[in-house]
């Protein structure tokens, strides 16, 4: 697993700052997260954090927060977006080698987070080594089984196997919360400037389409489109835990 390259967000950052601001407009991702994954007064990492867009809101309960970021202008420009919070750091850092020290986090989120996935196991045991005992690793990301947007992403990603992803992390250990968000755009050109950054051009014409269609007939201006996400947890033991290989205890 390295690092990924995200054309959308590295290409087009003011798009993609668009998107995340459409993005679920209901709080609904916020909400399972509360649920879940307890983060008031606990020291959090946001892997992949991009532009930072999602670290202030994080630093809202969270003692401490730092984002973790490969690509350097989106480092400068999460850095620049953080600076004068002094609850917040950002670090050049990858999933498979973060700059962090052992067992000094409660939680490791990562949202959308495409670097997470089958063949993502050096990642997923450097969230275990940052992670106290008690901690979690709490993986936001879209759910390609929920239509129409799920379509549109696998018209792209004709090897994509939501099966096979599914069972990578139920093998794993983690918790799938499946999550029905809607996004909102200010207006129909907004929408476009964000899908367009999203899919290849045949697939971002139908995906067009389609929000017009779905918001057809609807006063005002803005649109809006149903997207889900999985919200993937899984917990670090807290204590003593037994060795599957000769029943003696050990610690995790
Ligand atoms: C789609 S963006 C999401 C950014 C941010 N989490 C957000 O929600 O605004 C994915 C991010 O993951 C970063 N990335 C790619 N490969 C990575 C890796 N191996 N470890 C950590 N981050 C990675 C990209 O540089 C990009 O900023």
């Amino acid at each position: 697993m390295e690092v990924v390259p995200s054309p959308n967000i590295w290409y087009y950052p003011d798009a993609y700052e668009r998107e995340n601001k459409a993005q679920d407009v209901e709080g609904d991702i916020w909400a399972v997260l509360a649920e879940n994954v307890p983060m008031a007064g606990k020291d959090v990492v946001d892997v992949g954090c991009g532009a930072g867009f999602h670290l202030e809101r994080l630093a809202a309960t969270a003692s401490s927060v730092t984002g973790v970021e490969p690509h350097p202008p989106l480092v400068r420009r999460a850095g620049r977006r953080m600076a004068g919070n002094p609850k917040v750091t950002v670090r050049k850092g990858t999933a498979q080698r973060l700059p962090l020290a052992d067992a000094s986090v409660d939680v490791v989120h990562a949202r959308t987070a495409y670097f997470f996935g089958p063949g993502c196991d050096p990642g997923l045991r450097e969230a275990d080594r940052v992670l106290r005992r008690g901690g979690t690793l709490v993986i936001v990301d879209l759910d390609t089984r929920h239509r129409p947007y799920g379509d549109w992403m696998l018209a792209d990603l004709p090897h994509y196997d939501p099966d096979e992803v599914d069972e990578f992390f139920a093998a794993e250990g983690f918790r799938c919360h499946r999550v029905r968000t809607r996004w909102r755009f200010d207006d129909p050109a907004a929408m476009e400037s964000v899908l367009r950054i999203e899919f290849s051009a045949g697939v971002a014409r139908r995906a067009v389409a389609e929000t017009l269609r779905i918001n057809a007939g609807r006063d005002g201006s803005d649109l809006f489109l149903p997207v889900g996400y999985r919200v993937l947890v899984r917990d670090k033991p807290a204590g003593l835990i037994h060795s599957s290989v000769d029943g003696s205890p050990r610690m995790p």
